[in-house]
């Protein structure tokens, strides 16, 4: 971005001519284009450098403040929420029966956060499915169902063919990208920009803090705009969503502990993550990044879930990292996952346990506790994750591996 900041966007199978002093768009019968969207580039060259981190994978985890802070900027105006990319009727927007989330891998797990989000402000049915799976059976899609895709790339191809699909079964779609000019957000109907800048590691981090706070800032305006919630507490939640920038910058500055534990844990060969809610979530993105750049076996469960099956892997040492929802939430819901620590601790597990600032509930079940601010429960999935993020980083480099290049992945998946 050393040269310009000014883009457009181009269609498919369209020719661009560039010179000196013009650029010259034509389609594939030779016409010439002239209304090709003019857009401007918001970041500049250094944030595609690894400015001093070892990896990008790490620059941009430690940058996940600014980040959430540039998808939170600028939405609240008179006490009303705006979304300006938002170009789909209210009125279609109040007629909706039911909300279906696509998307793959790390946005799919944030559509899983969104999911408890959207219920619980607009009591709007929401399901939540892989974009494949979406795609290749029959989903019951209608005039009244709306479709949000969530990509950071924007050319997932998998999620491109789930939004066709809706679109062609006539449901509204709306888009939530960081990249600007892509193909998911020009074939839906509306588009809401994460404005995270540019995610070069092929492990995705802060476009997944950026996800989650854009599925929030939908649930809020669907809310507003339904009427499910007053403006005062519209407010409120929006206040306290605006403190999480500096509750990450207080993860990101007490990571020395966690950095430490992936180093201490290099060669472990399995770990698993348990969470309830919005943890549960947290704990299927703390697995996949363990997955993907440390190649160590790991799995994430909802933790009810645990005396269905998994409870069998289990064993003498066995690392679990449990996400444990805020004390001050519904009680029955933190007093469950502390009883979970405890049955996994009673076969042998080392547990690891992500807690609230102040929740001594955990002390006697953990063998590791690791802190984040409080916060609502629904807004912990902001912070959670970060430790998880930080570890699979921290102990993919202390094994040598290429973290920002793992093998046999890519940034973008545009193929089926
Ligand atoms: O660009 P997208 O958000 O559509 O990508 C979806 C997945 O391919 C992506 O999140 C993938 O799972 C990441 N490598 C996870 O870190």
């Amino acid at each position: 971005m050393d040269s310009t900041k000014e883009a457009l966007e181009i269609g498919q199978d369209q020719v661009v001519t560039v010179s000196a002093d013009s650029v010259a768009i034509i389609d594939f019968d030779g016409v010439e284009v002239t209304d090709a969207k003019r857009y401007t580039i918001e970041w500049d060259a250094a944030a595609a450098q690894k400015g001093g981190y070892d990896s990008f994978m790490a620059k941009e985890i430690h940058e996940q403040a600014g980040a959430v802070a540039d998808t939170l900027r600028g939405r609240l105006e008179n006490g009303s929420l705006q979304l300006d990319e938002m170009d789909i009727d209210p009125s279609v927007l109040r007629s909706i029966d039911k909300i279906v989330v696509v998307a793959c891998g790390t946005a799919a797990n944030a559509g899983a956060v969104a999911k408890y989000a959207i219920e619980h402000w607009c009591r709007i049915p929401t399901e939540v499915e892989l974009a494949h799976e979406f795609r290749y059976r029959d989903p019951v899609v209608t005039e009244k169902t709306l479709v949000v895709a969530i990509s950071q790339s924007g050319e997932t191809m998998d999620t491109l063919m789930a939004v066709r699909h809706a679109r062609e079964q006539g449901a509204k779609v709306i888009a939530l990208c960081n990249t600007r000019g892509s193909t998911i957000p020009r074939e839906a109907d509306a588009a809401l920009y994460l404005h995270v800048g540019p995610e070069i590691a092929v492990a995705s981090t802060k476009a997944y803090l950026g996800q989650i706070a854009a599925c929030y800032l939908l649930g809020l305006f669907l809310a507003q705009t339904r009427g499910n919630l007053y403006p005062d507490e519209i407010a409120a939640l929006m206040g306290d969503l605006e403190q999480i920038p500096d509750q990450i910058q207080q993860v990101l500055d007490s990571s020395a502990q966690v950095e430490q534990l992936a180093r201490d844990m290099k060669d472990t060969t399995s770990v698993l993550f348990l969470g309830r809610h919005v943890g549960y979530p947290t704990a299927m993105e703390g697995a996949l990044k363990l997955k993907e750049i440390a190649y160590i076996h790991a799995e994430g469960f909802a933790a009810g879930e645990l005396k269905h099956g998994p409870i069998a892997l289990v064993e003498e040492g066995q690392p679990v990292f449990v996400i444990v929802p805020s004390p001050n939430g519904r009680h029955s819901l933190h007093s469950k996952v502390v009883s979970n620590i405890q049955e996994v601790r009673a076969r042998g597990a080392r547990t690891l346990v992500i807690a609230e600032e102040g929740d001594d509930a955990v002390l006697p079940y953990a063998d590791e506790v690791i802190r984040v601010p409080a916060t609502r429960t629904l807004f912990a999935a902001l912070l959670t994750v970060i430790p998880l993020q930080i570890f699979s980083c921290e102990l993919a480099t202390a094994k040598g591996l290429d973290v920002d290049q793992p093998r046999n992945l890519a940034k973008s998946v545009t193929v089926e």
